[in-house]
């Protein structure tokens, strides 16, 4: 829609002059990108089967979105579902209003209704988009979101994103059914355990097992193609946007050297592999040789990939179900990378120091916690603008747990890696810093999408 278009009856969303004044510090380009996201019913075709499911307009790719920093995004939802919706943007720091949390920055969207988002986007990278409301983003309800840094000097020659989807909706179990029985702590439906006593995440590395692996939608037998020539450089910009599942990423015959995570530029890494938790980027570059190579994303654990496939020259291409050499290698872990020069966090002595117990419920009915809570009716934790928090995510459960804060980046205490969602491995402590310098209410969770419908969630609360 036109930036200036009038409103459709009903739309809500916030005045311009509103607009204008909270985001007066936010140094606006002058430039606005005009988008409208229709949340509707839709089907995947996978290879033959077709998926009834819930996509924005004909799918996640079909609703990429891409934005020069500083600019202004005006986003129009229409929701044609019939259920309310919110869309969340994953990773920038935002203003708190758009925030798209239903009960907490904004009522969900009805049925039938529209919503008008509008906000400086502040920072390069690559985030995503999804549904904030229940498990509708195990559905296709998301997309990813880059934002393009006008200052970067691009050092590559193709520039795509590779978005990686664990998916059931319309082959398999419904999201809906999968939260019913989990809730119920009954199994023998949907729910089967992915145990994995040698990976990091383990030894319990997921309550599900997915009939498929999706990446860009698209299942492994008719891969999405990226196509180069011999000797160029690929920037890859690697979404895990599954509800459930990490993955293990390799390209076939090729390292990877990481450049970003989260968005956030780190001192270029080269490596065979490294694991993507759910909600986490990872930006790398490969120079590309001569033939077909499969770029693979495994289950951990697990028996399923996601592929896309970059193809340079003739060569067979490689089977679907094919796991690289490399995915056995050495992999990838945080310690192993350091923020770039000029995204680190300041120096600077901390206020205050949080701690959170991560940990699951011991009643009969499952529960994931926080400080013994289950979200969203906590009590919030509380912070004061300007101050400097550590905040000491403890793991006492025997699960890995993707912890997400919205509208903020933090630091990894250890490193200063700056990111917006950090895994937290079983039976250990991860310590971040943070600058309390966005107002709000924001949502502080386990990116497993089960796992925060099951209470793994508390709020951030500027007093
Ligand atoms: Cu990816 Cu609460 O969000
Ligand atoms: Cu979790």
């Amino acid at each position: 829609f036109a930036p200036d278009a009038p409103k459709p009856a009903g739309t809500v969303g916030p005045d311009d002059a509103v607009v204008e004044r909270t985001e007066a510090h936010r140094h606006w380009s002058g430039r606005t990108s005009a988008i409208t996201l229709t949340a509707q019913p839709g089907t995947l075709d996978l290879a033959g089967r077709q998926a009834r499911t819930w996509l924005y307009g004909d799918g996640p790719m079909s609703a990429a979105v891409r934005i020069g920093a500083g600019d202004r995004l005006r986003a129009r939802l229409v929701n044609r579902l019939d259920a309310a919706t919110t869309v969340h943007w994953h990773g920038l720091r935002i203003r708190n209003d758009m925030d798209g949390v239903p009960g907490l920055t904004m009522p969900a969207v009805p049925a039938g209704g529209t919503f008008d988002y509008r906000f400086v986007v502040p920072d390069p990278g690559t985030y995503w988009l999804h549904s904030h409301v229940g498990v509708q983003r195990d559905r296709g309800l998301y997309a990813p979101l880059i934002v393009t840094d006008p200052h970067e000097p691009g050092d590559h020659d193709h520039d795509e994103t590779i978005v990686f989807d664990d998916w059931t909706d319309g082959v398999g179990p419904t999201p809906d059914a999968i939260l019913a029985e989990l809730r119920s702590g009954r199994t023998g439906g949907p729910v089967r355990p992915v145990m994995a006593p040698s990976s990091p995440w383990g030894p319990m590395l997921s309550e599900l097992t997915y009939p498929l692996h999706l990446a860009n939608a698209r299942p492994p037998e008719d891969p999405y193609v990226i196509r180069a020539k011999p000797g160029q450089r690929l920037r890859l910009r690697l979404i895990n946007a599954s509800a459930a599942t990490p993955y293990r990423v390799a390209c076939s015959g090729h390292r990877m050297t990481v450049t970003h995570a989260d968005g956030w530029p780190v001192r270029p890494t080269t490596v065979d592999t490294l694991l993507i938790g759910m909600a986490e980027r990872y930006d790398v570059v490969v120079t590309v040789g001569d033939g077909a190579f499969g770029l693979v994303a495994a289950a951990e654990g697990g028996k399923g990939v996601a592929r896309a496939l970059v193809r340079t020259g003739a060569g067979a291409t490689p089977p679907p179900d094919e796991r690289p050499a490399e995915l056995t290698r050495r992999l990838l872990r945080y310690a192993d990378l350091h923020p770039a020069a000029g995204s680190t966090l300041p120096a600077r002595p901390v206020d205050r120091t949080i701690r959170l117990l991560l940990s699951q419920g011991t009643s009969r009915r499952p529960t994931w916690l926080i400080n013994d809570q289950a979200g969203p009716k906590g009590k919030p934790v509380t912070v004061r603008q300007g101050e400097r928090v550590r905040i000491d995510l403890v793991n006492a459960s025997a699960m890995a747990h993707p912890i997400h804060l919205h509208g903020h980046t933090f630091a990894l205490a250890d490193t200063g890696l700056r990111k917006d969602t950090v895994v937290v491995l079983p039976g250990k402590t991860t310590s971040i810093r943070l600058q309390a310098d966005n107002p709000g209410r924001w949502m502080l969770h386990c990116h497993n999408a089960y796992h925060m419908e099951l209470g793994m969630m508390t709020e951030l609360d500027y007093l």
